[in-house]
């Protein structure tokens, strides 16, 4: 609801190395400046802001775009958010287009449940050190699990004392409404009684664990038990409210994202404990769910910051199993996932006390292991010797490889699973390829279901987001080497020649860089110069916006390496010859897996309308795009299932 003007005012006023110099040091280097990227671990320095522009472009991670973009990137800020944000940098007034009178309520309302959880925090983190009570109990509770007063500042943790109405009767006193208090859960209405409504505090003779949303307010609390009581919950949360939604949140995600976005790597535990240790440990980069199982909106969350979790089991867990499940959405999610295995008894929290955080630190590093290779070592271990067990136990890890989105790394793992289990990776394929097919007849099952008529065109078009992506890359690859290198000499050829003749037979699907690939042609075949210049004199707008990109790119490459610019270039020549071939290649591959993945959709059509001729004939391409494909992957160096 942000007025136009106020955006066009905050873009006139951004600077985008004044921008960036909050967050990262920059250094000069001619007309631009470069640093090392704030998005990845690296040592030699890939980040480059070009104030000419008004742009960045960080070469580690891909990321690139204008002040917006790096704030929205770095704080992981909506658009909206950003522009709040360089609004107040720049002191530029706000102008808000009018908001509905119910959109004012609702803004004000959970701007009155922030207030409200704020309090709150402020009142149990005073209790815990300043109450006779909460010393006594909270605090010295605390110190027993070896907590120090940093990290109790830093998790703001509090105390919530004993009796009916402390909490409410403070706040009541400090002007907060009834309403809000039961709004967000810290009160409780008794439940049947007659006469007026007695309500009393959620939260009783318990620490409390505040939790913050990514921005760090308070969304909702946590709260421990200190005794024994079996007739209790050891932990009470707040309920879900308009400002907490349970299935949304990551606990200590607030704290960690800095740390899991430098080691690029999440660690995932089961509690607040669990996480307010590992601080003590100075391992910062994790989160847990709080006792669930993590959901698909958790798993996107994570995704914002790293590709890479690791999950830490308890080494008694006789869950193990029962947690392997929800480890399977993570893969679903298409992160890596790692696991670590505590010794016996141990939990992440128990044994970093234990032996201290360096020692700590290195079995963290040196006991994690990839998760599919973990599940299958767990399942052939139990059954070495029955056939039978061993059959389901391959169903089971296939299954979890089945879920993983890159066909790429599907197929890796395949192969590590067949010689880790010591069966042919064909066996394993088939089984892969029974769940896939399985899983993607289940799907349109239901989007049938789902549409009134069933649309027979929608069926036809499963392609895997992720071959798509991949043909869309190497087009694009190809059209940099074009417009950058045509006229490159490869032997005794020119480059743009040696690749419009390689390519004859490909056609591109992007119809940008189709476009530009035509023009290339033609200009060969009407001897006509086709370069840069040419298109941006004369290309459309998505044309001009595209060959800029790729252009670009190339400059900035060389300017990343502007000290040892004599070195690079010479060298992306030398290796040309080599690009421009492995590309067709990579470019065939995937185009080739394109075609398997439409022709799969036919293949099922056929099934479903029981047409077997035509079954018959699809098949049979689909085996011929398979031999093409293991032909252009055995050129290309890559090997693939056969
Ligand atoms: P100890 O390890 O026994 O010292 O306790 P802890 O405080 O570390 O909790 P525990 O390891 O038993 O549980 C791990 C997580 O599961 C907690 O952080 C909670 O998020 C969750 N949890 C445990 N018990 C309960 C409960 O009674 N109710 C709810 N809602 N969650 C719980
Ligand atoms: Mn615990």
């Amino acid at each position: 609801m942000i007025s136009r003007e106020t955006i066009e005012e905050v873009k006139n006023r951004v600077d985008i190395i004044d921008v960036i110099s909050d967050f990262v040091t920059l250094k000069k280097s001619g007309q631009n400046y470069k640093a090392l990227s704030p998005f990845a671990n690296e040592k030699t320095p890939s980040f480059f802001v070009v104030p000419s522009k008004g742009i960045f472009k960080d070469f580690s991670s891909g990321k690139g775009g204008d002040s917006f973009t790096f704030v929205m990137e770095h704080e992981k800020l909506s658009y909206v958010e950003a522009i709040r944000y360089l609004a107040k940098k720049y002191g530029v007034e706000i102008k808000e287009d009018r908001l509905t009178d119910e959109g004012i309520a609702e803004q004000s309302e959970r701007e009155g449940l922030y207030i409200l959880m704020n309090f709150a925090k402020e009142y149990y983190k005073n209790i815990l050190t300043t109450h006779e009570e909460g010393k006594g109990i909270g605090l010295s509770y605390f110190r027993e699990r070896g907590f120090t007063d940093r990290i109790i500042e830093k998790f703001e943790l509090g105390f919530a004392l004993e009796g009916w109405e402390n909490f409410s009767k403070e706040a009541i006193a400090k002007g907060y409404n009834q309403q809000l208090l039961e709004k967000t859960g810290l009160v409780v209405k008794k439940e049947d009684t007659d006469g007026p409504a007695r309500t009393y505090d959620r939260f009783r003779g318990r620490v409390i664990f505040p939790v913050h949303n990514i921005s760090g307010k308070i969304i909702a609390f946590g709260a421990r038990m200190l005794g024994k009581d079996k007739n209790q919950p050891k932990y009470i949360n707040s309920p879900e409210t308009d400002i907490y939604h349970k299935s949304d949140v990551l606990y200590g995600l607030f704290q960690a994202k800095n740390s899991i976005r430098q080691q690029d790597v999440c660690y995932l535990v089961e509690g607040y404990t669990d996480v307010i240790s590992l601080h003590q440990s100075d391992v910062e980069n994790v989160v847990s769910s709080s006792g669930t199982a993590l959901t698909e909106n958790q798993i996107k969350l994570i995704h914002r910051f790293t590709e890479n979790v690791t999950v830490l089991f308890d080494g008694d867990s006789a869950g193990i199993k029962a947690a392997l499940r929800g480890i399977d959405m993570i893969l679903k999610g298409g992160l890596n996932v790692r696991v670590v295995l505590f010794p016996d008894g141990e939990d992440p929290d128990s044994y970093s006390r234990k032996v201290g955080t360096t020692a700590f630190q290195k079995f963290l590093k040196e006991h994690s292991q990839d998760f599919v290779s973990f599940k299958t070592n767990l399942f052939a271990a139990e059954a070495a010797g029955d056939p039978i067990r061993k059959a389901e136990s391959i169903k089971e890890v296939v299954t979890s490889i089945s879920l993983i989105p890159d066909p790429v790394k599907r197929s890796v793992y395949i192969q590590e699973t067949s010689n880790q289990l010591k069966i042919s990776e064909s066996v394993l394929l088939s089984e892969l390829n029974k769940i896939l097919i399985g899983d993607r007849r289940k799907n349109e099952k239901e989007k049938i279901r789902e549409s009134d008529e069933a649309v027979v065109e929608e069926v036809v078009q499963p392609i895997a987001p992720s071959t798509q992506n991949m043909v869309h890359y190497q087009e694009k690859e190809t059209i940099r080497l074009l417009l950058n290198y045509a006229d490159q000499k490869l032997e005794d050829q020119r480059l743009a020649d040696f690749l419009l003749q390689e390519l004859e037979d490909v056609e591109f699907t992007n119809e940008v860089l189709k476009e530009i690939y035509e023009t290339f042609k033609e200009g060969a075949q009407s001897g006509k110069l086709i370069d840069n210049d040419y298109f941006l004199r004369t290309g459309s707008e998505p044309i001009k916006r595209m060959v800029t990109e790729l252009i670009t790119a190339r400059y900035a490459t060389s300017n990343h390496w502007s000290d040892k610019f004599q070195i690079f270039f010479p060298k992306e020549q030398d290796v040309l010859n080599n690009m421009a071939l492995s590309n067709v290649l990579r470019l065939k591959f995937r185009v080739v897996q394109k075609m398997m993945d439409d022709n799969l959709g036919m293949v099922k059509v056929a099934e479903q309308k029981s047409d077997w001729e035509e079954l018959d004939r699809v098949l049979e391409t689909q085996a011929g795009l398979k031999r093409a494909e293991s032909e252009l992957a055995n050129l290309l160096g890559i090997v693939v299932a056969k």
